[in-house]
């Protein structure tokens, strides 16, 4: 490995959220970034940009449209053209943008949970109704995988669903969804006239050797109602620069969309396209190699769960670095996330702010060194053993 993956990076002097939120002794495994540096090529590119001196208004220019339609058909198989991407500061600026640009109040905007928690928050606080249709879980030994139920879906949408808004690779859960499983749901929207918004800012962080499939690429009749989210934040851990994307094949709902962000929303700033273009263009072994780590680390976690803490159920993500255990068979009274802050200190994610079938889970981010990982998994063991 050229990049040292290992490396106990002292966070606390930064800025960071998650490792400043909480007192010192609690290790923090909770919000979705990672605790590695990020690729050489973006410091350098950041590092020029700084001396170059002056940091006037820029705009990200076609060259970097360019090389996002480039990677897109690159891995993804996906053709896209540079004037279909709109440039954003963020996913969930963009999530949120979607449903002001696209509902109007009294529509609802249909979810599948547990979920992110701002797909939760973005229709209502653009006035739509939110609806949300549950995951189905099935369980084997330590295993949890999650699957789409369709008919669920069928039957909650109403004349005012106007919008799916699906995230894929979905998180919590980690299913990247089969091409079958994209087909069936866009199937049910092209019946219904509902817009899909499809957060894919998780798409290149597969765990499996799976090829991830575009909600947008399944055909051309999908792509003409589809808003595509994407970013290169999560992939090269650069999630504090603001730099993202939508693509939106359909002129109509281009035009929608940029005129809905008029004035409102920036595009990306300075510092965030030079690591933008840095990530993109020149960070293909750093992906590779942080991926090999990752896989490594879902790994160990699961053969740690099965072994150490089969009163827990995990999912094995296909995609992103979060791992979703399932405490309710542990014995734990009340919040399982106060239980793991309280008696491990140690910092998850509480799956009751997922919505509809995240109590009782926490989200666990294995995107960490592994022996803090390790350590983290020792300290819940301690308190599951001792209560
Ligand atoms: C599915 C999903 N969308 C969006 C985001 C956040 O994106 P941004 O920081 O660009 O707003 C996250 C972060 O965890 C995420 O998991």
């Amino acid at each position: 490995m050229t990049y040292n993956f290992d490396e106990l990076i002292d966070r606390r002097t930064s800025g960071s959220i998650k490792w400043n939120d909480y007192a010192e002794d609690v290790l923090p495994l909770w919000v979705a970034d990672m605790d590695f540096r990020s690729p050489d090529p973006i410091a350098a590119a950041l590092q020029q940009k700084v001396a170059e001196g002056v940091f006037g208004y820029e705009w990200p220019r076609r060259d970097l449209a360019e090389l996002i339609c480039a990677r897109l058909e690159r891995l993804y198989h996906w053709k896209v053209l540079p004037e279909e991407v709109i440039f954003l500061p963020g996913i969930v600026c963009g999530l949120n943008l979607v449903c002001h640009a696209f509902g109007k109040p009294g529509d609802a905007a249909l979810t599948l949970t547990p979920i992110y928690p701002p797909f939760l928050a973005a229709p209502t606080n653009q006035e739509m109704e939110l609806q949300t249709v549950e995951l189905k879980a099935a369980s084997n030994g330590s295993i949890l995988r999650y699957e789409i139920d369709f008919d669920r879906i069928a039957s909650t949408i109403t004349a005012q669903t106007k919008l799916l808004m699906l995230c894929h690779p979905h998180n919590p859960t980690g299913r990247d969804f089969t091409s079958q499983e994209l087909t069936r749901i866009s199937e049910i929207c092209i019946e219904h006239d509902i817009l899909i918004c499809s957060d894919e800012i998780h798409c290149d962080l597969l765990m499996s050797e799976i090829k991830h499939t575009p909600t947008a690429s399944l055909s051309t009749e999908v792509a003409a109602r589809c808003i595509t989210l994407m970013a290169p934040s999560k992939t090269y851990n650069m999630s504090g620069l603001g730099a993202s994307y939508a693509v939106v094949q359909n002129p109509d709902l281009r035009k929608r969309m940029k005129k809905a962000a008029a004035g409102l929303i920036p595009e990306i700033n300075i510092f965030g396209i030079s690591a933008f273009k840095a990530a993109y263009g020149k960070g293909d072994l750093w992906l590779s190699e942080v991926l090999a780590y990752l896989r490594n680390n879902r790994d160990l976690l699961f053969a740690f769960i099965t072994k150490e803490l089969p009163e827990l159920k995990t999912t094995v993500p296909e995609a992103t670095y979060l791992a979703w255990l399932d405490c309710r068979q542990a014995g734990i009274e009340g919040s399982p996330y106060r239980f793991f802050l309280n008696n491990s200190k140690v910092a998850l994610n509480d799956g009751a702010t997922f919505g509809v079938g995240g109590a009782g889970f926490v989200r666990f981010n294995f995107g960490c060194p592994t022996s803090l990982m390790l350590d983290a998994l020792e300290r819940m063991k301690s308190a599951l053993r001792s209560g």
